[in-house]
């Protein structure tokens, strides 16, 4: 099957610091993809260029067939194809929840509003927040404002999800309810790309497991042979600050949840 996402000999500086090196990485569709690495080896960066909210520098980009780093892309209509959230939701405070989720459907996919409003609702009952469809932001929990923030970006229908550190700013008992929708979305075939500091999660959830230092990609394998056998140096000190990811069981334990 061929690739949905290819970077190749990618590269981004910053100024005079190179932030990217020669990246080279296919996503193919329906995979999941864990990206991990310690603070500030680009994990960011790269998810940011693939969305076009950072330019690159050199290589090729590759998405569904089209190459991102020509002078023509258009950003706007690719933005709409890959779908991504952050660890800030970003709801806008004055809109109630369904109103937010409905602004890129409606607003910019010109899409009717009762179908897109159809295909809203049925998402928010998904991921247990249909009753709240009327509320405003400030009246909702950080976990389920990072529900709906990923409700926003599914009602546009994208062919691939970004996901960087969602639920780094959640309080633990609220990280699991929004993993648990990420997992469904795996589960369900969506191509994602996560960034995580959740190694549980990252194990249970992940067909590869993407390993960065220092800009470049220095391992990319299945979870199991990541996590217990690293190929690189790098990467076991990595895991060894997550030591007790040995101790955890192969799939953690999620509740069940409809599928989206
Ligand atoms: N807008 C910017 N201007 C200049 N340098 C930047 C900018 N954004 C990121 N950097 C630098 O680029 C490098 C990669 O940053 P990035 O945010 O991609 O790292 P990260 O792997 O996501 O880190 P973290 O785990 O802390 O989120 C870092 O050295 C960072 O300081
Ligand atoms: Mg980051």
């Amino acid at each position: 099957m061929s690739a949905l996402i290819e970077f190749k000999g990618f590269n981004k500086f910053f100024g005079e610091q190179q932030v990217l090196k020669e990246i080279d990485l296919q996503v193919k569709p329906g995979e999941v993809i864990v990206i991990l690495g310690p603070s500030g080896c680009g994990k960011s960066t790269l998810l940011r260029c693939l969305n076009g909210l950072e330019v690159a520098h050199s290589g090729s980009l590759n998405f569904n067939g089209r190459e991102l780093l020509d002078k023509g892309t258009d950003w706007r209509d690719v933005r709409q194809q890959i779908g991504m959230v952050f660890q800030s939701y970003h709801l806008f405070p004055h809109m109630n929840v369904l109103d937010n989720v409905l602004l890129g459907p409606v607003k910019v996919q010109k899409r009717d509003r009762r179908d897109a409003r159809a295909q809203a609702e049925a998402l928010l009952e998904r991921v247990g927040l249909l009753d709240k469809r009327d509320a405003f932001p400030r009246q909702l929990s950080g976990g389920q404002q990072q529900r709906i923030a990923i409700v926003r970006s599914l009602c546009m229908n994208p062919k691939v999800m970004l996901f960087d550190e969602v639920t780094a700013a959640l309080d633990p008992e609220m990280v699991k309810e929004v993993l648990e929708v990420i997992q469904c979305l795996a589960r369900e075939g969506m191509t994602l790309l996560i960034v995580t500091h959740e190694m549980a999660f990252a194990r249970a959830v992940a067909d590869r497991i993407v390993f960065m230092d220092a800009g470049r990609i220095l391992e990319q394998n299945p979870p199991e042979l990541f996590f217990t056998n690293p190929q690189t140096a790098r990467a076991q000190q990595f895991l060894e600050k997550f030591s007790y990811v040995e101790a955890l069981p192969k799939k953690t334990q999620t509740k069940e949840l409809e599928p989206l």
